[in-house]
């Protein structure tokens, strides 16, 4: 019989709790950060200029949640102070690529309206005018800035809006949020600079933290006793093994609850969250085979062909003949084979691909050897479904 929908299950009080997007009541495990951020935005509370700040720290530790959490704080406090006119802006420039697509949305934000057609300076100076009619202090949070790359005058202009004329009588300061440690690096030396009057660094939650994140989540989510004692602490052991992250804590609690709902059982076990890490992760590589590009495809394709004859690992020499083959049949070009190696050392890096270093023989020297660490069926069925490779199956099974 086929399953009827239902609004009974025996497993959540309140699944919505689970979501990304529910904003937490608390932040215990980022007491240091938030107090950071604290000091950099006290002189806003004193009517002076807020300090520009960088945060950062790999996906998943807290970071949107916690800028959040004490902006808004600081607009509580300026709402019971009447003198304070205080604005927050909390942009996500995931979606950009550049400065100038950031500060055109961030206008069709304030205004309603998205300007066309202008040059780089004139938008800036659609935005400062926009900024100037608003007054007061405006914090500006960048979410996400590592999306424009290179492309970073938004982060200079923005904090010297001021200091260059572009506005009077007022306060503007950016809060920018990169996950990405090279973005950081790579900043220029005039970003930095002015970006960085302070830098908050959020580490990686370990076990024991994620385990509290999810306590805390865990009782609102879930029915009274439906958790089996060691199901936090494994989502919690599986998340911080990886990247320490709570998003993906969260994730597996999730899924688990979810699996155990759709069978119709009345506690979720150790077994759900077994499942549900297996289901998430193989998910989470298959996007990433996906979202490579086509000269990776092809080095996979490689690696994959000699798993199928089962000459698997296989030296990079090796690999390189087949990518040949393969892109031959397929009609691509093909590039040296130390920058298919290169690409292959990538793939080792995501964990799509194992390589391994070899010394053999006096005259051998030191070698790569290559095999494929996800799933063959899972790999294939990507392969095949983003790219012309029909062509090449042959080969490559
Ligand atoms: N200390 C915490 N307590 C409770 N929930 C937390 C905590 N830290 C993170 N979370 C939750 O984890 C999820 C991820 O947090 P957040 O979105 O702030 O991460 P992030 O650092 O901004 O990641 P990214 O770099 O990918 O944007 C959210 O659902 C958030 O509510
Ligand atoms: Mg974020």
């Amino acid at each position: 019989m086929s399953k009827s929908f239902t609004n009974q299950t025996s497993i959540f009080e309140e699944e919505t709790v689970l979501y990304d997007t529910w904003t937490p009541e608390k932040l215990p495990e980022r007491e240091t950060e938030l107090d950071q951020l604290h000091d950099a935005l006290a002189p806003a509370a004193r009517g002076a200029a807020p300090h520009n700040t960088f945060v950062y720290g790999k996906t998943g530790q807290g970071k949107t949640v916690a800028v959040k959490y004490k902006l808004q704080d600081l607009s509580q406090f300026a709402e019971e102070n009447d003198q304070l006119d205080l604005h927050v802006v909390h942009y996500s420039c995931a979606k950009d690529n550049t400065s100038y697509q950031v500060v055109t949305n961030i206008v069709e934000e304030l205004t309603g309206n998205k300007p066309w057609g202008h040059d780089k300076k004139t938008v800036f100076d659609i935005l400062y005018d926009e900024l100037q009619s608003i007054g007061g202090t405006v914090v500006i949070v960048l979410d996400e800035i590592d999306s424009i790359g290179t492309n970073d005058d938004i982060l200079y202009e923005l904090p010297r809006a001021r200091a260059n004329g572009h506005l009077e009588d007022m306060w503007v300061s950016v809060i920018g949020i990169s996950n990405d440690f090279d973005f950081r690096n790579n900043l220029s030396p005039k970003v930095k600079d002015t970006l960085c009057d302070e830098e908050i660094h959020f580490t990686p939650y370990d076990a024991v933290q994620l385990r509290s994140i999810l306590h805390r989540r865990a009782e609102k989510a879930f029915l009274e006793g439906v958790l089996s004692d060691d199901v936090i602490p494994l989502c919690a052991a599986f998340a911080a093994q990886d990247k320490g992250s709570a998003r993906q804590a969260i994730r597996y609690l999730y899924k688990a609850g979810e699996l155990a709902s759709n069978d119709g059982d009345s506690t979720v076990t150790e077994d759900h969250v077994r499942e549900a890490e297996e289901i998430i992760e193989r998910k989470s590589l298959e996007k990433g085979i996906r979202e490579l590009t086509t000269q990776d495809h092809l080095a996979l394709a490689g690696v994959l062909a000699h798993e199928a004859t089962g000459e698997a690992p296989a030296r990079t020499r090796q690999v390189y003949a087949t990518y040949r083959d393969i892109s031959q049949v397929v009609g691509i070009d093909t590039i040296e084979m130390r920058r298919v190696r290169d690409h292959l050392q990538e793939l080792d890096l995501t964990g799509i691909v194992q390589g391994e270093r070899r010394t053999t023989g006096i005259k051998g020297g030191p070698h790569y050897v290559w095999s494929l660490d996800a799933n063959f069926e899972m790999t294939l069925n990507v392969l095949q479904e983003v790219d012309r490779f029909d062509a090449a199956m042959d080969i490559i099974t």
